[in-house]
């Protein structure tokens, strides 16, 4: 299997990218973000208690993160392989990732950190913004907080998988085809 985490601040291009990955490499592309929203917009229980967070751009707890993704990883055992893609957010949830995919019999491949600069990320959240359709994308300062707790709490999950020798950086300022081209040189030499 190749398990990968794609890893980066909001709006380095991670969605973009997994969605290309996985037809070039069929794995199955989980995005904790995008799970979330699924359940806003259902109104769920689960989408209810993840909203107050999501909207001031702060991290859901652990435990409820934690118990979202493995429900899904769980319920896709027989894939080729994952990207996790704005997951692990916190180092708690790296720990309870690589006992999720041990137990499987399994392990992280690597995570690709796609590098870009703050002021880069804020110009493309606010272009997002006038489509995505999301709370999170509208404001300077939400946008400037989640920068913020990348920074803080999920930054150290790159050192983690770093302490593993399993952690890379690429540039992520590009066009969407270098960049994608950047990501696959560091998979094929897992393949
Ligand atoms: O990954 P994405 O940027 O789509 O996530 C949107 C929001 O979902 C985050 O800003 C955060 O509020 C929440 N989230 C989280 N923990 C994760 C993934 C997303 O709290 N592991
Ligand atoms: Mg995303």
């Amino acid at each position: 299997m190749i398990n990968l985490i794609l890893f980066g601040p909001p709006g380095s291009g991670k969605g973009t990218q997994a969605a290309k990955l996985v037809e070039k490499y069929n794995l199955l592309h989980i995005s904790t973000g995008d799970l979330f929203r699924y359940e806003m917009g259902n109104d769920t229980p689960l989408g209810q208690e993840a909203k107050s967070y999501i909207q001031k751009g702060e991290l859901v707890p652990d435990s409820v993160t934690i118990g979202m993704l493995r429900n899904k990883v769980e319920a896709n055992p027989d894939v080729e392989g994952y990207i996790f893609d704005g997951f692990p957010r916190t180092v708690a949830q790296a720990e309870a990732l690589d006992a999720l995919i041990e137990k499987m019999g399994t392990s992280i491949s690597k995570l690709i950190l796609l590098n870009v600069e703050d002021d880069e990320i804020v110009t493309r959240l606010l272009e997002r913004g006038k489509t995505s359709g999301r709370s999170d994308d509208q404001k300077e300062d939400t946008i400037r907080n989640r920068i913020n707790i990348f920074k803080n709490e999920t930054s150290p999950v790159f050192d983690f998988y770093a302490e593993q020798e399993k952690a890379v950086q690429v540039e992520g300022l590009g066009s969407i085809d270098d960049i994608f081209a950047r990501l696959c040189a560091e998979i094929d030499v897992l393949v």
